[in-house]
């Protein structure tokens, strides 16, 4: 593997020296019932072999047959869980057991992560399974290069048109098989110009390198579909999903690309939102259009994902009964039931637009009788862009958490996308990445646990966030115990503090447009996007109780008739849900207003203070990760100054009402 500096390998660095007792196994390594020619296992050992050459400086051997005593042993064993392992250490063998390929990849990578945090393998004895079956990442990139909300640099599947394949995409494989991703999505969502032409002769051979490289890491490979591909590529003149022409067209290609393109899970299809094409178009239902390209996907074994991203974003700001908060639920609740069983519907989480606080959306769990999957972002759209720190595991955990009431037992949304609820086979999770060619990766090098993070959770739904970022910073810095205290702290608080310093309790938005970066209150109040907070003289906040939109109605109850009522809604939700006076008071005792300055107030401090901490790690990581970091949180704090000074003066002009601790507000 190519040593192109400490940052470009990230948490699978292992560039220094680990307790050595973890090293006695490695002598002998064998594997019973697995083929060593088969690329996965092949690339199990030289990840075996690449850790613990560098970790603890010894080289494994491959034995030809078991090892009497001291030794370590890959066996294939039916009975334990798709994609799942065993590892048991006793009588001087280690031995890790798995039903397939992917089980030996995520042990192995297991191993060499208990090595990496210096975790004794003495005596270890665990059984481990993917929560999720599909776990994914959907790349937003573009085939100019360009990322569509990427704050990593470029693209690098794509430059000018070209595909790039190269030792980047197999160290990003390498990195996403580590945390356990099984599906990757290669190209933007909104699938324009040379991008339509992925399921053309143009590009087979590039896409299948690709393809090739991710199976060896047992990834699948997937690509977003332009709807209207038919029209773009020579076919008939329609798109309409129950159109004879249309569909003979779809399956003579669907032939053509799984026969070119090997390990190709499905598509990835966001139609009928923010200007792509869909089956409305044509009066048909969203059911249509999926089921039809389901159909004939099947025979390969193929998938469609279908986004539930569908609103209308030529809204009238006037109109305050159109909601996109509802628009989800209106527009696929209705067909639940109707999706074929290869299809799964994609949630965006929230339903307004991956804010930094917004209600979980009520279409997972919602739905009952169709495949669901939670999508969430790990690319910092909303949440600072890998400028500000923003460690999104707490939420990504909060949602996964939240009791749908779906059932009596069993409903929380973890439980519904894994498949526990309603026992479906097709679910999981998927996130935008947050990747790009920045040597890093992702930019801010503390924006690496988002990615890591999103890996590990998805595979193990109830590691704790802070178990997560401490078992990051462990691999990715060092096993100091300062070190790891503090930056995990860091990461923990820092979702918090980037909500304090932007929007109040579930508002979201006031940000810039287009850019989605730095305060712009009334940015999107006029606009056609469905984004309003409402503010007046007088108050602020969406109401969507029974008297306004009528969204609370969209949970199970008691969801319901608890966001329906202002004294039980969860005060950080408060103006998500409702329309409230500035003199409204709080549970803390303070008035709406008061907690809006209070907390802009605070979130700069706060951010002052993440500095501060950070300086204290100076000579203790790495110099270049530190002056990175250092940089990156000088921009956050005038991000965060602005957003205070322009929220906080915006809210004292409309209401009036001055600070009671008379600070300086403009
Ligand atoms: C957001 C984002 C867009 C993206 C869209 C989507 O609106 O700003 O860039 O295309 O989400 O999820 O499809």
């Amino acid at each position: 593997m190519k040593e192109t500096g400490r940052w470009t390998q990230l948490w699978l660095a292992y560039d220094s020296r680990r307790d050595m007792g973890n090293g006695v196994y490695f002598a002998q390594v064998f594997f019973d019932g697995f083929d060593i020619m088969d690329h996965r296992i092949q690339n199990a050992w030289a990840e075996l072999a690449e850790g613990l050459e560098r970790m603890l400086g010894i080289s494994p051997v491959n034995s030809k047959e078991a090892p009497a005593d001291g030794g370590f042993i890959v066996r294939r064993q039916e009975g334990i869980k798709a994609e799942g392992y065993g590892i048991i250490q006793e009588d001087g063998i280690l031995t890790l057991s798995a039903a397939d390929e992917n089980g030996v990849l995520y042990g192995v990578f297991h191993i060499l992560r208990q090595i990496a945090l210096e975790e004794p393998l003495e005596g270890v004895h665990i059984t481990c399974h993917p929560d999720n079956p599909l776990r994914m990442l959907n790349h937003w990139d573009n085939m100019d290069g360009s990322i569509e909300r990427g704050y990593s640099g470029r693209s690098f599947f794509f430059e000018n048109g070209e595909i790039l394949v190269d030792e980047r995409t197999r160290d990003y494989a390498r990195f996403a098989a580590s945390v356990g991703i099984n599906g990757v999505v290669l190209n933007n969502v909104n699938v324009k110009d040379q991008a339509t032409w992925l399921i053309t002769d143009r590009y087979f051979d590039k896409v299948s390198e690709i393809a090739r490289i991710f199976e060896g890491y047992g990834i699948r490979l997937f690509l977003s579909l332009n709807y209207a591909a038919p029209l773009e590529l020579g076919g008939p003149d329609s798109a309409d999903p129950l159109d004879k022409a249309v569909i003979s067209w779809w399956k003579e290609k669907f032939t053509e690309v799984f026969a070119r393109i090997p390990n190709l899970g499905g598509f990835l299809v966001k139609a009928d939102s923010e200007g792509r094409p869909g089956p409305f178009t044509y009066g048909r239902t969203q059911a249509d259009g999926a089921n039809m390209l389901a159909d004939l996907v099947k025979p390969y074994g193929g998938i469609i994902i279908w986004r539930c991203f569908v609103y209308n974003c030529t809204q009238d700001w006037r109109d305050r009964k159109t909601d996109r908060a509802r628009a989800g639920y209106d527009n696929f609740i209705k067909m639940d039931g109707d999706y074929h069983d290869n299809v799964i519907l994609q949630i965006k989480n929230g339903p307004m637009d991956f804010q930094i606080r917004e209600a979980v959306s009520p279409l997972l769990g919602g739905l009952m009788r169709t495949n669901q999957m939670l999508e969430v972002q790990a690319a910092q759209e909303y949440t600072g862009q890998q400028i500000d720190l923003c460690y999104l595991i707490p939420l990504f955990k909060e949602v996964l958490d939240f009791k749908t009431y779906c059932k009596p037992e069993l409903d929380t949304v973890a439980d519904v996308v894994s498949g526990r609820t309603f026992g479906n086979k097709l679910c999981g999770m998927a996130a935008v990445s947050n990747t790009g060619n920045d040597a890093n990766w992702t930019g801010n090098d503390l924006a690496a646990a988002n990615f890591y993070g999103f890996g590990r959770l998805a595979f193990s739904t109830s590691l704790t966030a802070e178990e997560i970022a401490s078992e990051w910073v462990g691999m990715t810095y060092s096993n100091d115990e300062t070190v790891k205290q503090t930056i995990v702290r860091l990461l923990m608080g820092s979702r918090e503090t980037y909500e304090k310093y932007t929007s109040p309790l579930g508002i979201g938005w006031m940000v810039t447009p287009n850019t989605h970066y730095g305060p712009s209150v009334d940015g999107y109040e006029y606009s056609r996007w469905g984004t309003y907070h409402r503010a007046d003289h007088l108050g602020l906040g969406v109401d969507r109780t029974d008297t306004g939109t009528g969204y609370v109605r969209q949970y199970h109850e008691p969801n319901a008739s608890r966001y329906n009522s202002v004294e039980k809604c969860p005060e950080e939700l408060l103006l998500f849900f409702h329309h409230l006076p500035y003199t409204y008071r709080l549970k803390s005792g303070k008035t709406l207003i008061q907690h809006i300055y209070d907390s802009h107030f605070e979130g700069v401090r706060e951010v002052e203070e993440m500095i501060r901490v950070w300086e204290s790690l100076k000579g203790k990581i790495p110099e270049d990760s530190y002056a990175l970091v250092r940089e990156r949180f000088e921009r956050q704090l005038y991000n965060a100054r602005e957003w205070r000074d322009q929220v906080n003066s915006y809210f004292y002009r409309k209401s009036g009402i001055a600070d009671e601790k008379n600070r300086e507000i403009f």
